[in-house]
């Protein structure tokens, strides 16, 4: 993007700065000697014709140029962090990335030789154009001085200017290529700008209530957009390939959270459950169907009062490369010391931010302190206690914790949804005993729903997930539910 920069302070000064310096000196040359001038004038060709021509060689350079380090950006930020290093290593084939680098890297290292070549033949093509050009001054003038037609003072004038007209014509001739250079940029710009947000407030947008909240699925159903929808051209080499499959996710999935409920989702892997906790936040809006938290269609919100509302709490929190504090000021930024250190122990995890050497100024994230799995979540339940929104949606961790953080977690767990509105993707078995509603999912549709006992005595699907899923957490307790559920059902 300096690219682009670069196009109004300098190019645009230098255009008009020696489109002057070129008039008037012509204006000058000719006045002192019209036919010397011609001469000068008529070798120009000469040198201009090659500079057009070395200037789009070098503008389709760069843009290559260009593109190729994108791409190894784009490399380097997706393959080479922690988490893409780790799954290269794993898999075995960190010579295939390397040597997918390495020719990229030696492209650009030769779009670079040539690019220095080019405009050393530019700058050769111009010596010579400049020292020809002064030969016939000095060599005409000569005679016309030695025949008095001329004065010597006048061709010395002449030569003088000369010199001078050929470095602002030269850059002149360079701006084709300075103009090339800078559209690349521009083009990159404008494909960012042009890119309508998919989601956006509406003008008229009303503000969710604050207190305790609802949420209300109303015959939704919906299909993730396709992905020439939501990304840029430039990068739709990588894209175009799950381009085609465009198929509904959800389909006409209802259901109601009353104030202060917990409801559980749960099914099989790929069902849908994440889709619908995505949509509470509006990370996408849906094809059909509504969308109300506390009875405003998510669409119709303001995204500050949506944002202030819904608490997010992913499968696999993600924190920035920065201060534990940093971090947890994030989700609110006026929180003192004590709010922080009290939203930590009701998290369960202030003990272990005490004992860091740095307590609250440990840099966490990809390059700083490793937190555990289950420190990460009760880090991010300190951030969620923090921002104290009305609905939690949660998307419970899969990896199983040990017994100890097992409990510090359910704790936490309870500290956090406790008083509130919340939608849970349950994998623990304590969460989906508590919960109000279960709503079994499975195929992007709702097909079962009721609280755990109702559905054991079912002995549906649900039943099915329990043995496989939720039995092993607790044996004994497991046994202890199916001997209950028999005799009913
Ligand atoms: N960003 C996305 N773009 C396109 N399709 C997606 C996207 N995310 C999920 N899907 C598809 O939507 C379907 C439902 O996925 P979803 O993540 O909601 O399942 P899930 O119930 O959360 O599964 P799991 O228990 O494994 O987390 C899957 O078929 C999946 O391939
Ligand atoms: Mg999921």
């Amino acid at each position: 993007m300096i690219g682009a920069q670069q196009a109004f302070t300098t190019l645009l000064s230098n255009v008009v700065g020696n489109m002057l310096t070129v008039v008037i000196m012509v204006g000058a040359m000719f006045y002192l000697s019209w036919q010397i001038t011609l001469i000068a004038l008529v070798l120009l060709p000469v040198f201009l014709v090659p500079a057009r021509f070395v200037g789009r060689k070098l503008g389709a350079l760069t843009k290559e140029g260009y593109d190729l380090n994108a791409e190894m950006n784009m490399v380097m930020q997706e393959r080479f962090n922690v988490a893409g290093a780790m799954l290269v290593k794993l898999f075995g084939r960190p010579e295939q990335e390397a040597g997918h680098f390495d020719g990229r890297a030696a492209r650009v290292r030769d779009i670079g030789i040539i690019q220095a070549l080019y405009a050393r033949m530019f700058m050769v093509a111009l010596v010579l154009t400049a020292s020809l050009a002064t030969a016939f001054a000095y060599g005409f003038g000569g005679v016309a001085a030695v025949h008095g037609t001329l004065a010597v003072g006048t061709v010395v004038a002449l030569t003088a200017y000369l010199a001078r007209l050929y470095a602002p014509l030269a850059q002149l001739s360079n701006v084709n290529l300075d103009v090339m250079t800078t559209l690349v940029s521009f083009e990159r710009i404008f494909e960012v700008l042009d890119l309508e947000p998919m989601i956006q407030e509406r003008p008229d947008a009303e503000t969710i209530p604050r207190g305790p909240a609802s949420i209300e699925f109303d015959h939704v159903r919906f299909g993730y957009p396709s992905a020439d929808q939501v990304s840029l051209a430039s990068l739709e080499a990588v894209a175009t390939l799950e381009a085609s499959t465009h198929t509904d996710v959800l389909r006409d999935v209802s259901f109601r959270v009353e104030p202060g409920q917990m409801v559980a989702l749960v099914g099989p892997s790929g069902a849908g459950k994440t889709t619908i906790s995505s949509l509470v936040p509006r990370l996408y809006d849906v094809t059909e169907g509504s969308v109300r938290v506390s009875g405003v269609d998510v669409r119709d919100a303001t995204m500050d009062s949506l944002r202030d509302v819904v608490g997010v709490v992913s499968q696999d929190p993600h924190f920035f490369h920065d201060t534990l504090r940093a971090n947890l000021l994030y989700a609110r930024p006026d929180a003192t010391d004590a709010e922080l250190d009290q939203a930590l122990g009701q998290a369960q995890i202030l003990s272990l931010v005490a004992s860091l050497p740095d307590g609250l100024d440990t840099v966490v994230g990809e390059r700083g302190y490793r937190l555990s799995g289950g420190e990460k979540q009760r880090v991010a339940l300190a951030r969620l206690l923090l921002k104290a929104p009305d609905v939690v949606v949660l998307d419970e961790a899969t990896a199983h914790l040990d017994s100890e953080s097992e409990a510090a977690v359910q704790v936490a767990l309870r500290q956090a949804l406790g008083g509130r509105t919340s939608l849970v993707i349950a994998h623990r078995l304590s969460t989906v005993r508590d919960a109000d509603l279960l709503l079994v999912i499975d195929g992007g549709r709702v097909i079962e729903r009721g609280t755990h006992h109702q559905l054991l005595a079912a002995g549906g699907l649900y039943t099915l997930l329990y043995h496989t899923q939720f039995a092993d957490q607790e044996p004994d307790i497991a046994a202890g539910q199916v001997a209950e559920a028999r005799p009913v059902g």
